[in-house]
């Protein structure tokens, strides 16, 4: 098939892991006779440095004209709290322009020789968890005010916003393990209590199947420590969403490895990492490219639709992974790089048998 993929590296490590998982779709491309355009453009700081602007028009234009979206990471000091535009708004800018409210966050424990977790192995062994994050409301986009001694950040969120984001996770249910774990605070938010009743509603009535339980996020973030390898699909709000991934990605070892795709009703996503431009190591080629290589998997499975393709991809990277090519972040005694990172999963992968 031909495709064309929007390319966004944005700043920090974000041009470096975009890199390798473009060098494993032009494999994918090769291997299975496939033809992706790559179109490259700017968001996040590096847009700002050359429009004024962190999204500019001409970027979802051509996102919008796209089957599918990569992105690195946007942000860094340069473009501090202090800043009149800010890199991320650029990013809950093309997630809000696209359409794109549900965001997939799969978190699976990956077996390899550096046993590279905080965790004893009993714990994370099996862990096979989605969560699945509301993107384009919350208090992320509500109203927000600054007085010189006050603030205020609004919540809030809609039936129709709930229910749609809780259907696709149920349906994404319904092809695992058949259990949906909600989490929300309904002891304490108005927001919660909506979130709880259309859950249920929508669930009990077009899913029966699955088994449902609703969680408080505090509890979950509990739960998620103690017994991980219980949970299948989590649906949950955009912060709660945001908080628990970056605590839900220890589990595999390293936030570096997380891949996500976020969805709306059509066939076009944005597939990124869920790590940030980690301006610390920005340029130094060591960035663990891991989490964007997985996302390109997703790109392929969910936007263009290539099943085998996918499935190849994911099967590189566990392989790799289980080879022990690791970057800093997983391994200290020698590291291996960026690039080679992304060269063991293009190797591995050409040499998988095609089925
Ligand atoms: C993420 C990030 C973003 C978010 C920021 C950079 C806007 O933390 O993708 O998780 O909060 O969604
Ligand atoms: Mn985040």
């Amino acid at each position: 098939m031909k495709a064309i993929i929007a390319l966004l590296p944005g700043d920090g490590i974000g041009p470096e892991v975009t890199a390798e998982a473009v060098r494993a779709l032009r494999a994918v491309a090769s291997k299975f006779g496939h033809n992706f355009i790559f179109e490259e453009a700017d968001i996040g700081g590096i847009a700002i440095d050359k429009t004024g602007k962190a999204l500019p028009n001409e970027t979802t234009a051509l996102c919008k004209q796209s089957h599918a979206v990569l992105l690195g990471a946007v942000g860094g000091p340069k473009w501090g709290p202090a800043s009149k535009v800010r890199p991320e708004q650029g990013l809950l800018g093309i997630r809000k322009e696209l359409g794109l409210f549900a965001n997939l966050r799969p978190v699976r424990h990956f077996p390899s020789p550096s046993n590279h977790t905080v965790f004893r192995p009993e714990v994370v062994q099996g862990v096979d968890l989605l969560v699945v994050r509301e993107l384009t409301g919350g208090i992320y986009f509500g109203e927000k005010r600054r007085e010189a001694t006050w603030a205020m950040d609004a919540c809030t969120y809609s039936e129709a916003e709930v229910e749609r984001v809780v259907r696709k996770a149920a349906l994404l249910a319904m092809s695992r393990r058949k259990k949906l774990t909600s989490v929300d605070k309904a002891n304490i938010l108005e927001t919660s209590r909506l979130w709880r009743e259309v859950t249920e509603r929508v669930v009990r009535k077009e899913f029966p199947q699955l088994e449902l339980e609703h969680l408080l996020v505090d509890a979950c973030a509990m739960y998620l420590i103690q017994r991980p390898s219980s949970f299948d699909v989590i649906v949950t709000e955009n912060m709660f969403g945001d908080i628990l991934t970056d605590e839900a990605s220890m589990l595999s070892g390293s936030i570096g490895l997380l891949p996500s795709a976020s969805l709306g009703e059509g066939r076009l996503g944005l597939y990124e990492p869920i790590h940030g431009s980690a301006p610390d190591i920005a340029g130094r080629g060591i960035a663990n490219p891991y989490g964007t290589l997985a996302s390109a998997a997703m790109l392929l499975r969910y936007s263009l639709g290539l099943e085998k393709e996918a499935a190849a991809l994911d099967e590189a990277i566990s392989q790799s992974i289980q080879n022990g090519v690791l970057t800093a972040d997983m391994r200290q005694a020698s590291p291996l790089s960026t690039s080679e990172v992304g060269r063991s999963v293009e190797t591995l992968l050409l040499n998988l048998p095609v089925v």
